[in-house]
């Protein structure tokens, strides 16, 4: 076959011969090294007979730039998500295939593999993306290989490898014997070419774009370069963020159960509370990252007992005036332990706030209505069943019934509607039998 270089990339007589008029053709026979696109043919005078979507099927330096800019768009996009810490590595994949995968308007690969290594194991995993009818970008199941297999070899180690059946193999059937069944399963038609491009970071990964339009070129595999970076980075960057979420939550919950340890006997209560205080968060239509917040925060609201003198906190009977005015303290003290750090703003507002009444008869700043923040109402409501569920020094433990009786009705120590926030008790009671069955499974 008699191939014509072109500026680093690939074009076969044939290809040429049906798209581009005779003294196109002559001067790029006698200008192997010239500046061979196919813009600079137009400058040239020369015309193209190709429809447009012909032209975009071979691909053109102005193409892969544009779509290498989506992609910094895509960084850009995540760093300001990193930064409001509402960044996760699915919604990373979404956007930045959506920016590289081919329809009507865009060239590109038909489909793309995209796997990572599984940490301590011979194996890699992975799912293949594609768009859909309308547009969006949908995966296939989880296939996973061992990295020995002849489908995974090289394919994390080696280099970017740009390949097109005709290059290599006799037939297009021939050719299908390269890749695994399960990808080769999930894609709409054999496989003509493919570019993979190793990713870097941690954990290793690779990615494979099959089926571009007539070819795989040079042009292509820049994109999947530039795809291949920006999956890697954020990627490593998203594993980084999720272990050091994952440390300050357990710190967080360590200092809770420190500081719990004053405390009466009260099991799994720090845990429960953040699970009511979840739910009831999402019931009033809270957004995600404040569910998610509130979820590791509410454990921190009684922090601050560990200030308080064990006797007051066992004793069994009611408090005297003094020592329930020590008692009420724990709110500040609370605030006090947790400190200034943004990281725990809202797990110090639920242990300044978990004590005031809507009404304004509460403790300790005796704030009414809204001006109560919002976790402190939810952590107050989540707070209360709990405290009412389980046995302690002063009472015995009551029944989900018996508790929903007091949220309706009051009793000498409860009054729902000066003690709570309507639209929360609202919300408690659409999903009471989720606070039951908290209850009932960390009981
Ligand atoms: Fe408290």
């Amino acid at each position: 076959m008699d191939y014509i270089y072109l500026d680093q990339r690939i074009v076969n007589d044939r290809t040429m011969d049906s798209r581009i008029k005779k003294p196109a053709q002559e001067s790029l026979r006698s200008s192997v090294a010239g500046y061979g696109t196919y813009q600079s043919l137009y400058g040239l005078g020369y015309t193209y007979d190709a429809p447009q979507e012909n032209w975009m099927n071979l691909g053109c330096p102005e193409i892969s730039l544009q779509q290498m800019q989506d992609l910094l768009q895509v960084v850009d996009s995540a760093l300001k998500e990193i930064g409001r810490r509402k960044f996760s590595g699915g919604e990373l994949y979404v956007n930045a295939l959506q920016k590289v995968l081919g329809n009507r308007e865009r060239r590109g690969p038909e489909s793309i593999f995209i796997v990572f290594e599984i940490p301590g194991k011979d194996a890699i995993k992975g799912r293949v993306f594609f768009l859909n009818g309308d547009g969006y970008v949908e995966h296939s199941e989880t296939i996973t290989m061992m990295e020995s297999s002849a489908y995974a070899i090289n394919l994390i180690n080696g280099d970017i490898e740009r390949s097109n059946w005709c290059d290599t193999c006799e037939s297009i059937a021939h050719y299908q014997g390269k890749f695994h069944p399960a990808v080769k399963k999930v894609l709409a038609r054999p496989i003509n070419n493919f570019v993979s491009k190793p990713i870097s970071g941690e954990p290793r990964g690779a990615i494979v774009a099959f089926n571009y339009p007539d070819e795989a070129t040079t042009y292509d595999a820049d994109v999947l370069k530039s795809l291949s970076v920006v999956i890697g980075s954020v990627v490593t960057l998203s594993t980084e963020m999720h272990e050091t979420e994952s440390a300050f939550i357990y710190t967080i919950e360590a200092l809770a159960r420190t500081c719990e340890a004053a405390d009466e006997e009260t099991g799994n209560h720090i845990i429960r509370v953040n699970r009511y205080s979840e739910i009831l968060a999402k019931a009033i239509g809270m957004e995600g990252q404040f569910v998610r917040t509130i979820a590791s925060s509410a454990q921190m609201h009684d922090v601050g007992k560990v200030h308080i003198p064990s006797f007051i906190i066992r004793k069994e009977g009611p408090l005297t005036s003094e020592e329930m005015a020590i008692m009420k303290q724990h709110p500040q003290f609370g605030a006090k332990i947790i400190g200034d750090a943004p990281r725990l703003s809202m797990a110090r507002e639920i242990a300044s706030s978990h004590h005031e009444n809507w009404d304004g008869s509460g403790y300790p700043g005796a704030l009414k209505g809204e001006d109560i923040p919002i976790s402190g109402r939810i952590v107050k409501v989540a707070d209360i069943y709990d405290a009412l569920r389980s046995k302690r020094s002063y009472k015995p433990a009551l029944s989900h019934a018996q508790v929903l009786e007091i949220f309706l009705s009051g009793d000498n120590r409860v009054y729902p509607e000066k003690h709570f926030d309507p639209e929360i008790l609202r919300a408690f009671f659409k999903i009471e039998h989720k606070m039951a069955g908290i209850y009932a499974n960390l009981g």
